[in-house]
């Protein structure tokens, strides 16, 4: 009894290893990624980090660790961003990557002063900044990946951008 059940274990086992295997094969579309792609999943990975925590009605010195780590690195992807894929026949495009590094300087500044009163709110605000640039972007270039990442999160978006109107 016990030796047909190891023997079960086994063949599963293996089973298991060699769908693993192919399903490591499966996403070649991350190869045909385009280099912007890529800059993007990292500005979209600090992004969430700072999304994520922006409900708190209280950070921990480690949460204003993560808002200024992840503001940092959202201004140094930007950076790569203006420099390496500017698209000089599209100034909507260059303004509001223009604005993704305003917002996520003013992120770090907030970091930087989070003992002063109100930075708890300030750094929430830059958040919403912040993702509301990103999607101005995507919407100006007619790329909806908004409702996929952000699942619900489609009509937010939307009212914030009435709700504040981006600095000329
Ligand atoms: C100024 C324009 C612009 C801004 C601002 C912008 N994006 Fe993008 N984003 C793009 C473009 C262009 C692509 C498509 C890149 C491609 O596929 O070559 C893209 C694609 C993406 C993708 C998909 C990447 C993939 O794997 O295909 C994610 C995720 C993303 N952006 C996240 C963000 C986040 C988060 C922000 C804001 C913090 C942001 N973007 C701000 C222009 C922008």
């Amino acid at each position: 009894m016990l030796r047909k059940f190891l023997l079960a274990n086994l063949i599963f086992g293996i089973f298991g290893l060699v769908t693993h295997c192919f399903a490591e094969e499966a996403p070649k579309s991350e190869k045909e990624k385009s280099e912007l792609a890529k800059v993007m999943d990292e500005i979209d990975k600090y992004y969430k980090a700072a999304e994520q925590i922006s409900g708190y009605y209280k950070y921990s010195l480690n949460d204003w660790k993560v808002i200024s780590e992840s503001s940092s690195n959202i201004v140094k992807l930007t950076k790569i961003v203006i420099r390496k894929f500017s698209r000089p026949d599209d100034q909507k495009y260059q303004d509001l990557n223009k604005t993704m590094l305003t917002e996520a300087e003013k992120m770090f500044e907030v970091a930087n002063r989070k003992d002063e009163q109100g930075a708890l709110e300030d750094a929430q605000w830059q958040v919403r900044r912040l993702r509301q640039t990103c999607a101005l972007c995507h919407k100006h270039l007619g790329i909806h990946l908004y409702p996929q990442l952000y699942p619900g999160g489609k009509d937010k978006i939307q009212s914030e951008q009435v709700e504040i109107p981006l600095p000329k």
